[in-house]
Order: structure tokens, then sequence, then C-alpha cells
């Protein structure tokens, strides 16, 4: 016997959803942005993608996506986030009935139940979908909507009952009676229902409406005349239904999104100093014992390890954090943090940084494709490009890997437990050896071998008397008579040691 996966709703007919279809056609005239609505972006994705995500796990047979406003940009997006989905054009934008008219048109041997789904809920969870869509085939209907009681119903469809309850219509707010518009039960754009009744009733839809558009919601009142069996199911958590409809609609929605993950990763054991300042898209992950302090910002597919500190003011954009890591005021972009790592305050890691376990980047380092071995250092005011730097080497403050030519990028190459001086440029292609050591303000060119300390910078020169002579009557010239009446200033240079404040 093969196993069934509890979570797909599948029966031995095949799957139970012939298709999903998403309507996202609609100019989004309200969200004033040359962007098409449905591409904007919260939590991690955009709404369709969201929208896609909730409906991913009840494996329809097909998923057909309505284009129309912005097509080119949606489909070069669906690709990329759902390539199996079928997109299917709305040339002309005559309303959400016309829509699933179109997607339905397009795969005309399609039979059985279909989802219909706008694609501006990005709040939809799975199971308010599967909810609905079990409830549909217990009841038997042809079309069952999915419902919300919510307290501020304005600009939404009402659901019409009848005395005994049951479902008779949906009418748009602005064609509603004053006595409809008092309820407070909504459509909330999600619809499942028998393809051929679809079919059927969304080839009779009219247009005599406020809007001058066929509207999908009309189908149930047609369908109620037929005496088809409709339904309505109310929706657990009335946020899961809410579109978006304009910018302060997407900032709500954005916000609502992030209470939930929040909330998800503070039950399971995540410390987060700041809700309101701390947003972490729903691709991410947090271990449980980590610490997010304020102002920080964990997107894209970025995770946390255990007991790892992010922040204050950090953005973390598809980087690994490792267990026991603390990172402080930095932005990192597709970087690998080790475990009981340091970095920052003030670090910028660019893509390809990789910190092994214990090591440090500390305030006002950049760095970017650079292998950065366990227990090695770079603590201060450096930009590491195009390096691989051995484990247990501490790189001196101020220094530059000078990887770029003007044309090409080369690699520079630091052994473990060097020791390199404060500010040096490395000018790659260069290799520095294991143990080896070079002086403060080194520009190395060559190659340094093992255990060797390299000096690549111009002898000092001092030549006394020269303030006393050039520039008499300052307070300098002044102060070296004082002094030289003083005592015997001390003549010999510095000894050759590898520079100022370099942690060891
Ligand atoms: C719609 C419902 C309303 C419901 C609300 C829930 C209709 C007529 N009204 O209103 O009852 O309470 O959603 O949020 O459906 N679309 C197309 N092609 C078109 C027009 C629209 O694909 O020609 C798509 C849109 O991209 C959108 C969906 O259909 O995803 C709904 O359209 P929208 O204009 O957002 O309808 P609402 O006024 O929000
Ligand atoms: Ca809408």
């Amino acid at each position: 016997m093969i196993p069934q996966e509890p979570s797909v709703p599948a029966t031995a007919g095949g799957p139970v959803l012939a298709a999903v279809v998403v309507l996202a056609a609609g100019q989004g005239t309200r969200m004033r942005s040359s962007t098409p609505k449905v591409l904007h972006s919260l939590g991690g994705r955009s709404l369709l993608g969201h929208v896609l995500a909730a409906v991913e796990p009840l494996h329809a047979g097909a998923t057909v996506v309505v284009v129309g406003a912005g097509r080119e940009a949606v489909e070069q997006h669906l690709t990329r986030i759902a390539p199996e989905a079928l997109p299917v054009v709305q040339h002309e934008q005559n309303g959400s009935g016309h829509a699933a008219a179109v997607a339905l048109a397009a795969v005309p041997d399609l039979d059985g139940p279909v989802l219909l789904v706008n694609g501006d809920a990005p709040l939809l969870r799975a199971a308010t979908v599967t909810a609905l869509v079990d409830a549909h085939r217990a009841a038997g209907n042809v079309l069952t909507v999915l419902t919300a009681e919510v307290d501020d119903p304005t600009g939404l469809g009402r659901i019409v009952r009848d005395d005994s309850g049951a479902v008779r219509a949906i009418v748009e707010e602005r064609d509603a009676t004053d006595a409809q518009r008092a309820i407070r039960e909504i459509n909330a754009g999600v619809y499942v229902g028998d393809a051929a009744a679809l079919r059927r009733s969304l080839a009779r839809l009219g247009a005599d409406n406020d809007q001058g558009e066929q509207y999908v919601t009309d189908v149930l009142g047609l369908l109620v005349v037929e005496g088809a069996p409709v339904g309505g199911v109310l929706a657990e958590d009335a946020d899961d239904v809410l579109g978006c409809n304009d910018q302060r609609e997407l900032a709500a929605r954005r916000r609502t999104l992030n209470d939930r993950v929040l909330d998800d990763l503070m039950r399971a054991g995540v410390t987060v100093v700041d809700p309101l300042t701390t947003w972490v898209d729903v691709t991410a992950s947090v271990a449980a014992d980590a610490v997010l302090q304020p102002g920080t910002q964990l997107l894209g597919t970025t995770s946390i390890g255990a007991a790892a500190t992010v922040g204050p003011d950090s953005t973390l954009i598809d980087t690994e954090v490792g267990a026991g890591a603390s990172v402080v005021r930095a932005h990192c972009h597709e970087a690998v943090v080790g475990p009981q790592v340091s970095v920052g305050p003030f670090a910028y890691l660019r893509p390809g940084t990789r910190l092994g376990t214990g090591a440090k980047v500390g305030t006002f380092v950049e760095t970017k494709n650079a292998d950065i071995g366990d227990g090695a250092k770079v603590p201060h005011l450096t930009y590491v490009g195009d390096a691989t730097i051995g484990r247990g080497t501490n790189i001196g403050a101020a220094s530059v890997f000078v990887n770029y030519d003007g044309v090409t990028k080369h690699r520079t190459t630091i052994g473990e437990h060097a020791r390199t001086g404060a500010d040096n440029m490395f000018v790659a292609p260069v290799t520095v050896g294991d143990g080896a050591y070079t002086a403060a303000g080194s520009v190395i060119t060559s190659d340094v071998p093992p255990g060797a300390m390299a000096v690549a910078r111009a002898p000092q020169r001092n030549v006394a008397g020269w303030v006393r002579r050039r520039r008499s009557g300052t307070p300098a010239a002044a102060a070296a008579e004082a002094a030289e009446n003083r005592a015997e200033a001390p003549r010999d240079g510095r000894s050759e040691a590898s520079g100022a404040d370099t942690e060891q």
C-alpha cells in the first residue's frame, strides 16, 4: 500500500480541484502605481505569490492565472515563481466575471470543481481555502463562496441571505440598497464551483451595474434562480480574506502578515525585542533562542541559527547566520555567517561572503566574494573583495584588497595565522603565505612567502631642524626649540612593528 500524504486532500479519482483560477488582470487603478497591482510585494512575496502559495497545497489539476494589466511583467514574474501556471490573457478588463470566463475558455476540456480566487488577497491561508473546498464537497453545492464578518465592510461585496440563512446573492457596495450596505458579512473573492455550472452562468453575465462590468459575483444569483445548490462558508479568521486595493491597504496587510510571522516565531522561542520595527519575510527562518533587536529586517531566504543575535538596525537578505553569532548594525546580502561569528557594528557583507566559525568582521568593513577562515579577524575600516583569508589570520585596520585593475577582478589569498599591518593595499592577484607578516602602510604587489615579513613602503627620512629653519616664528618652531633646549630628543626612527591598534 502506498501511504498517502496527509496534507494532500487527494482522492483516488485525482486532485480534488480540477483547477485554480487566479483573477489577476485588473488594473489596480487605486494603487496609483506603474507596477501591476498583483506584483506589489509584502513579506517576501508578491500579492500573486501569496495567493499561489495559499492554493499550492491543494494540488489542483491546473493553475490558470488571468493576466491583463501589465501582463508582460506579470507573465515574467509567473515564469519565475510558478512556471507550471498557465497565463491566460484578458485583453480588455471587462470585470472579474469576464476574467473568469476567459480563463475557463482557455481550458475547454476541464471538468469538475474549480477554485476562483482574486489575485489581491495576500493573507489567504491554505487552511482557509481547504475548509472552503471541504465544505463545498460536503454540501454537494455547485457553488460555494468564502465569506467573512468584518467590522468595516466599506467597498466590499455583501452576502445577502434569506430568512432561512441561505445565501441568495452577492451585491457590490455601489449597487447595494441601504439595508444591504448594513450587512457585515462580505464576499472574500474566493469561490469554488463546478466548471460546467460556472461556464454556463458566466456566459449569461450582464453588465447592468454601476461599473458596467461583468461581475463574477453575479454567478451566484444566477445559480440561485436556476435552483442550484449554493452556499457560503464563513472564514475563521476575517484577516485571511482582506484584499488589497490601495497603498494604505497594502501597508496594513503587510503589518498583519508580519504580526503573524512574528507571533509564530515568538511561540517557537525567538525573542523579538520590538515587534513594531522587526520585519521578517514569510520565507525566512529563525531558530529558538535567537534574539532580534529593534530595526531588524530578515528578508528572502535568510536563516538565523539558535541563540544568534541580530540587530539593532540590520538588514539581512538571503543570508545565513550560524548559531551563537552576533550581527550588529549590518547590511548583509547573500552572505554566510558561521557559528559564533561577530559582525559589525556598521558592516556591509555582500554576495559571496563566507565567514568561518568564530571569525570577526568589525566596524566599517565591507566584504564581497570573500572566504574568511575560522577565527580570522578583519576588525576595522577595511574592504575585502575577492579574497581568501586563512583561519586565525588578522588583517590590520584600514586595509584594501585591491581587486580591480579597471577591467578585470583578481583574487588575493592570505594564508593561515598571518598578521598583516594596518593600512595595507593587497594588489591582486597576490598571495601572502601562512604565518607571514606585513608592515604597516605596505602596498603588497608581490607574493609574500610563508613566515616572511614584507615591508613595502618608502623608508622614512627625518630632516633635522627643518621647522626651525623653514617655519620660524610659528608655535611649532617654538615648541621644537623648547624641546631641544630641554633635552636631547630621541633621534632614532620607529621600530618595524606591524602597526597601530591591530587586534591580535
Ligand atoms: C471584488 C468583489 C467583491 C469582493 C472583493 C473582495 C467583484 C465584482 N467584486 O471586489 O464582491 O468583496 O473583491 O476583495 O468581483 N480582475 C480581472 N479582470 C477584470 C477585473 C478584475 O482579472 O477585468 C481581477 C482583479 O485583478 C482582482 C479581482 O479580479 O484580483 C477582483 O477585482 P477588484 O477590482 O479588485 O474587485 P473588488 O472591487 O476588490
Ligand atoms: Ca480587490
